[in-house]
């Protein structure tokens, strides 16, 4: 098979998780006879430095024209305590999922056994957590529309019944196939936009009578979800909630570093590992590459590849459970991103040429 991947490398360890993840798209090319066609695009602060613009046309005219879109991190410290700043490099990311129409964005968390006494949560509290957020990725507070005087500013939070459909309907097809269970996560108690939320869920809920619908407020769901964790199944939210509980529940695993995600449009799919941009680590060649890798395995499951995507998931299994990790899953390792990167692609082809020191 051939496929056209955009590489969006963007900022701080963006680049060094990026390779490691070319490196695992070389050994499947290898092993299975695919041709991956590989185009790099500037996005993020590296775009702002290069051509002043956060996302200049030609990355937006390089996604459009690849089969799917890997992207590191997006973000540079040197804007986030300059509230003056006219552009940033998060504009990019935003920009580039709204001018593609990524309105969903899927993020799957899961425990893997062999690291859960890493969570600072309890291990019992961890027993069968397996849960997968929906996040709205298009809307809400993030684009509505924003005002700023300098004695006040204003962010709109604003969502159409459409957009809210589009991906409940994803969020619900997604429970049939799983535990049959959705949460809808929002502020109904207080927010109009949430109400609306509820009730388009209520309306379709009729179409899904399979599935078992639940709704939490966005404090009690951030409560339950370190309390109680395994109760979820598929999660569906906002935008601006999708983001924090994300974050929050990547905690479950024990590391941001180990979260991927996907987004999907109705033409377009760009996988992204979930962790920002990590500025302190960037060139240090430390950062945890799995998010990133387990982005890929997202994508090659998305184009059919499943034998391919499955080989990814048993090697990032093994590199665990042998140890063979960067210094935030153990402290007492120091493997490098690369060396982990290089130890997946040697799982991957079946060698054993590695030897744990
Ligand atoms: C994420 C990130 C982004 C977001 C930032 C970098 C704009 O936190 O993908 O979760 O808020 O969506
Ligand atoms: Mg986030």
């Amino acid at each position: 098979m051939q496929k056209k991947i955009a590489i969006l490398r963007g900022d701080g360890i963006g680049p060094e998780v990026v390779e490691q993840s070319i490196k695992i798209l070389q050994a499947i090319a290898a092993k299975y006879s695919h041709e991956f066609v590989l185009e790099e695009g500037l996005i993020g602060a590296s775009a702002i430095y290069a051509t002043g613009d956060p996302l200049p046309e030609s990355t937006i005219d390089l996604c459009q024209s690849s089969d799917a879109i890997l992207l590191g991190a997006i973000g540079d410290p040197s804007f986030d305590n300059n509230p003056k700043a006219t552009v940033r490099p998060e504009q990019g990311l935003l920009a580039l999922r709204k001018s593609l129409e990524l309105f969903a964005n899927i993020r799957p968390i899961k425990v893997y056994p062999e690291i859960a006494h890493l969570s600072p949560l309890k291990e019992e509290i961890l027993t069968d957590v397996d849960l997968v957020i929906y996040r709205e990725l298009t809307g809400g507070i993030y684009f509505g529309q924003k005002e700023k005087t300098t004695n006040y500013s204003s962010d709109l939070c604003i969502y159409h019944d459409y957009e809210i459909q589009r991906i409940c309907a994803l969020a619900f097809q997604e429970a049939q196939r799983r535990d049959k269970k959705l949460c809808l996560i929002d502020k109904a108690n207080v927010l109009e936009s949430s109400r609306l939320w509820r009730r388009i869920v209520q309306d379709m809920s009729s179409d899904y009578s399979d599935v078992e619908v639940s709704y939490l407020y966005i404090d009690n769901a951030a409560m339950q979800m370190i309390i109680n964790p395994s109760q979820f199944d598929v999660i569906v939210t906002s935008n601006m909630f999708g983001d924090i509980i994300s974050d929050e529940a990547s905690v479950l695993g024990g590391s941001l570093g180990l979260l991927p995600s996907a987004s999907y449009g109705s033409k377009y799919s760009l996988y992204e590992p979930v962790h920002g941009s990590y500025p302190q680590a960037a060139g240090k060649d430390i950062a945890n590459p799995l998010a990133t890798i387990l982005s890929v395995a997202m994508m090659l499951q998305d184009f059919g590849m499943r034998q391919e995507a499955s080989d990814i998931y048993r090697s990032v299994e093994e590199t665990i459970s042998s140890g063979y990790v960067t210094n935030d899953l153990d402290k007492s390792k120091n493997y490098k991103c690369s060396q982990v990167g290089d130890y997946i692609v040697a799982q991957l082809l079946e060698e054993s040429t590695i030897i744990l020191s």
